[in-house]
């Protein structure tokens, strides 16, 4: 048996340009939706991150500006300008890339960001609604990823979903945003010592590890769902997911390819909170 690559490119096409006739609606009306993104040092995978979310702004019609501050900015200089942009009428959301250099507190960053400007769904209070159901801003990967498996037409409700990995900005979201759509949602991570057995179960499995091909057919039960949000970058320099994809692709029902799903993705489920924050500042209702 072999299973199906995920087409993500065209998944991916179709809502940015849901998104981007939205834009043009508001663009029409004179109001221009807007997001500021701050870089600070010199990582190279975080400056394509940027790159790839500033460029993707553009082609939706979406203002944007890109702060990229040196490795030796201060913490103090950080919050000053993350205070000025909280007050800018322009900007409707703003993200912070991670990670930031070592001397700079991570968490009093996001802490500084506006609530209502949170576009990542980092900052404690949103995070807080996520959990308890409310929250109305969903961070950007794990949304993205059930947005995928809904496009697929896959079913998650009463399903075993399987994440490898519990990250902040992935495996604990993705694990709520899970359980919110009614799967079983087992979370696995580094010190699991069954990972292979516990994988072999999973009807969704989502691999979120940051560790080159590790999964392989061993982890996959036959016909399953597959979802990779892995990128590294390996010894001979080619880029790999989390997971074998070959490998997997001879058990796995359906397997989402590296790059090309859950990258673009993000980045899609981005502009989508960017267009919403906006249009909340406007008071026009969201999903309008
Ligand atoms: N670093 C890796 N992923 C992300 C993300 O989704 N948002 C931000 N701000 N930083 C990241």
């Amino acid at each position: 048996m072999s299973g199906q690559t995920i087409n993500g490119k065209e998944i991916v096409a179709t809502i940015r340009a849901e998104i981007k006739k939205e834009v043009d609606g508001l663009i029409a009306q004179d109001l221009r939706p807007g997001l500021a993104v701050i870089l600070v040092g010199d990582d190279p995978a975080s400056a394509v991150y940027v790159r790839n979310k500033a460029k993707a702004c553009e082609d939706a019609g979406i203002y944007s500006e890109v702060h990229r501050l040196p490795d030796s900015t201060s913490e103090a200089e950080v919050l000053q300008l993350l205070d000025k942009l909280n007050r800018d009428e322009r900007i409707h959301g703003i993200l912070v890339q991670l990670p930031l250099p070592k001397h700079i507190n991570e968490v009093s960053v996001i802490d500084a960001i506006s609530v209502d400007k949170d576009v990542d769904c980092f900052h404690p209070v949103n995070v807080g609604n996520l959990m308890i159901g409310k929250g109305d801003v969903l961070p950007c990967t794990p949304a993205g990823i059930i947005e995928v498996l809904k496009r697929i037409g896959a079913q998650i409700a009463g399903k075993h979903a399987v994440v490898i990995g519990r990250s902040n900005i992935v495996g604990k979201p993705l694990a709520l945003l899970l359980l919110r759509e009614n799967a079983t949602v087992t979370v696995c991570h580094s010190k699991t010592p069954n990972i292979k057995e516990i994988a072999r179960q999973a009807d969704i499995l989502a691999v979120a590890i940051g560790r080159g091909r590790m999964v392989n057919r061993d982890y996959v039960k036959p016909g399953a769902i597959v979802i990779d949000v892995g990128m590294n970058r390996m010894e001979d320099g080619k880029l790999a997911g989390d997971v074998d994809f070959d490998d997997v692709l001879q058990v796995a029902g359906q397997v989402t390819p590296v790059p090309g799903c859950v990258g673009p993705m993000t980045i899609t489920m981005l502009l989508r909170n960017t267009v919403n924050s906006a249009k909340k500042a406007w008071r026009i209702p969201v999903g309008s």
